[in-house]
């Protein structure tokens, strides 16, 4: 296997795969390694494995690599599966290998001869710890001495594409979809292939690759297109990735011939169960479907009085003897408000509409629930859905996708904010009751939980459109396997492996830097203290802060000459904060100890309301704009120290970016002041140019 012809030097395209001989650990450190022992390789995973090792091991090295089943006095990497491969057996006690399950693996170093051996339960186990090797050399580390045992803390870490199959991408800021052109899936599959991998080098095990908006053309993938659906669906089973398809609830009537989508209807049950079979004809580990109904628009259960039990369930029945799973969304809620109606709260919506469903939905049923109560915003609370249904299985959604963070013109490495929900204590079992725990399946003991997330990708030659923004996509799977690893470890993997930077070189120090630090700047010149929104209606890129105040779509900031925020408190407002269980509640319920970020997500107050940090409101928002701007700049000069240190085509398409991002920084910095300098009358404390 080799690197597929979309590959140019310097463009970004081998990601994290460069396998490069690594500055870090210095020529020469792994020459040994110069044959793989491996058995059964008549299995597609195991065979990608082997595959991925030699590619790697040549690039890491400069070496020729041999593949072998037998093994060599000299020092070899060995791998295969636990009871089936001999050699594998041999090296590690029963302890280990119990200790070893499904996806997991283990890698140790044998004293004697050197050799390096991965052994795991199945095929891909062995391909994840391959990956991981790999990693250890791409990043320069010791092969000494290794003792490694690994399991992954979530059992689903999937991707959603949002791709239609006019080849646009909702939300992508990337170019076009690469799965497909011209209401046809591409024939182009290598450039699908190399997705795959950069996908599994990180332990993503699933995906959807079409739109959780589902329309005519796309509703056939199911049908009309199957073939090539399972054309897919072996490129990612070689990966261990397992296809499933977003589908459009009203199926039946869009392409069924049935007048009705009632989940109750026998004829509407019949349909569904003679597609998930014929599904299952073409592709035998199909993994399921994944649903957006009810919601945006989108046709669902409601139109016939039923609910999303209802739906789920009718679409799990199909499914279950197949083994296959529904992952039904939660992002449900009242996209036609008016916005003089104060009571009704979009916070509110998912909430209200599933947790009284606790207990009715079936096993292969999962909730996939966004991080956050509205939709992706640079800082919201964390979703009070999560957790609250016990006998649920559910998953976390994020978006890897910047829509709201800058949609990959700005950095905003997202990890950081990522961590910081799944650290988020719901106390619903006590203190401890981490959302990190609940979404890992821990806490209630659930038989689905894990990750989702929106793809940032599509057929720009570095994948995410700004380069740094592949850090995003790396951590994402990283933190979907182990979120205990921290935002600078996962950012300063991803540098190493992309750049070759030592962690000790300074272009290294500056990398990080300016990744850990985005988050933050990016949220200082943007909508303030969790207040969200304020962009340009559709796009959602760039300044707006009355963008979205009179709309219907629920996103409002209240904003008047007195003071601005929503009031979400119990005593006073619409009641979300009854969401949370008590502590969390009175937490955020009052003045005094809601967190000075997520202020005026709770709540209304003056613009000269103190913060806990001394401030006024007025002064904050002044402050954090002039602040965050400079130091938008301040990322521009950081990098252009980075000139002959990267390749200069990476250099320049970042410097361009970075001017970008500083530029508009400037504009949102003195819309959002001369809106506020406006609607307050207050004068900045400092004398700054507001307009
Ligand atoms: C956001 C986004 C939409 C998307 C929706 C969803 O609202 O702007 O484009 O369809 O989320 O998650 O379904």
């Amino acid at each position: 296997m080799e690197y597929s012809v979309h590959y140019q030097p310097g463009d970004g395209y081998l990601a994290w795969l460069q396998y490069r001989n690594p500055a870090a650990g210095g020529a020469g450190r792994y020459q040994e390694y110069q044959r793989i022992v491996a058995a059964g390789l008549d299995n597609t995973v195991l065979r990608t494995a082997a595959d991925e090792l030699v590619q790697g091991l040549k690039g890491i090295t400069g070496l020729e690599i041999s593949v072998s089943e037998t093994i060599a006095a000299s020092p070899s990497i060995i791998i295969g599966t636990f009871g089936a491969d001999s050699v594998v057996d041999g090296f590690f006690s029963t302890e280990v290998s119990n200790a070893v399950q499904a996806e997991g693996y283990a890698i140790q170093t044998d004293n004697k001869t050197g050799s390096i051996v991965i052994g795991a339960l199945t095929p891909a186990g062995v391909l994840y710890g391959v990956f991981h090797l790999l990693r250890i050399m791409g990043t320069g580390g010791s092969v000494r001495q290794l003792n490694i045992l690994e399991n992954p803390a979530n059992q689903l870490r999937m991707i959603n594409q949002w791709d239609n199959m006019d080849g646009s991408v909702e939300r992508g800021y990337a170019g076009q979809s690469v799965f497909y052109e011209n209401n046809m899936i591409t024939g182009q599959l290598e450039r699908i292939q190399d997705y795959a991998r950069l996908l599994a080098s990180t332990g993503i095990n699933a995906i959807t690759i079409n739109n959780v908006n589902v329309h005519q053309t796309e509703s056939r993938l199911l049908t009309d297109f199957l073939p090539d659906v399972a054309r897919l669906a072996a490129i990612f089973r070689s990966y261990a990735i397992r296809l499933f398809l977003s589908i459009n609830y009203a199926s039946t009537m869009e392409i069924g011939g049935l007048e009705t989508a009632d989940p109750l209807d026998p004829d509407v049950r019949e349909w569904w169960r003679m597609t998930a079979a014929a599904v299952y004809e073409a592709i035998p580990d199909f993994g399921g479907f994944l649903v957006k109904a009810d919601s945006e628009n989108r046709p669902g259960p409601f139109t016939y009085g039923r609910d999303h039990a209802d739906g789920a369930n009718m679409l799990a029945e199909a499914l279950q003897p197949y083994g296959g799973i529904v992952i039904w969304r939660c992002f449900v809620y009242n996209c036609k408000q008016d916005w003089r109606d104060r009571s009704t709260d979009r916070a509110r919506a998912a909430y209200d509409h599933f947790q009284p469903l606790d207990g009715r939905f079936m096993d292969n049923v999962i909730l996939q629930i966004k991080n956050g109560p509205i939709d992706f915003q640079v800082r919201e609370p964390v979703s009070p859905l999560l957790g609250a249904m016990p006998k649920t299985n559910q998953v976390i959604e994020f978006q890897i996708a910047q829509e709201y963070t800058g949609q990959q013109r700005h950095v905003c490495y997202l990890v950081p904010q990522w961590k910081e929900i799944l650290d988020f204590d719901t106390q619903l079992q006590g203190k401890g009751t981490t959302v990190r725990r609940i979404v890992d399946g821990s806490v209630h003991g659930n038989p689905y939980s894990g990750f989702a997330a929106v793809s940032n990708i599509g057929n720009d030659s570095n994948w995410t459109g700004h380069l740094l923004a592949q850090a995003n996509l790396y951590g994402y799977g990283r933190l979907a396997w182990n979120p205990g690893l921290s935002a600078d470890a996962i950012a300063g993997e991803w540098i190493t492996l992309t750049f070759g930077f030592a962690s000790a070189h300074e272009p290294f120090q500056l990398l990080l830097r300016i990744l850990m630090e985005s988050w933050e700047i990016y949220e200082s010149y943007t909508a303030p203290l969790g207040v969200g929104f304020m962009v340009n209606p559709d796009h959602h890129y760039g300044p707006n802060v009355d963008g979205y105040e009179y709309s219907m779509w629920g996103t409002y900031h209240f904003a008047d000459c007195h003071g601005m925020g929503v009031d979400r408190t119990t005593a006073t407002g619409t009641g979300y904060t009854s969401q949370y269980v008590q502590a969390n509640m009175e937490q955020y319920e009052s003045l005094d100890s809601c967190p000075d970020d997520l202020l005026l997500f709770f709540h209304h107050v003056p613009y000269t309301h103190v913060l806990h940090s001394g401030k006024t409101v007025i002064q904050h928002i002044y402050d954090t704009h002039f602040e965050g701007a400079e130091r938008a700049y301040g990322l521009l000069s950081d990098w252009k120290l980075m000139k002959g240190q990267v390749d200069d085509r990476a250099y320049r398409h970042v410097e361009e970016r970075l001017t970008e991002q500083a530029g508009h920084s400037k504009e949102w910095r003195d819309r959002i002041n001369t809106y506020f300098l406006r609607k307050s009358g207050i004068p900045d404390q400092h004398g700054r140019t507001i307009y």
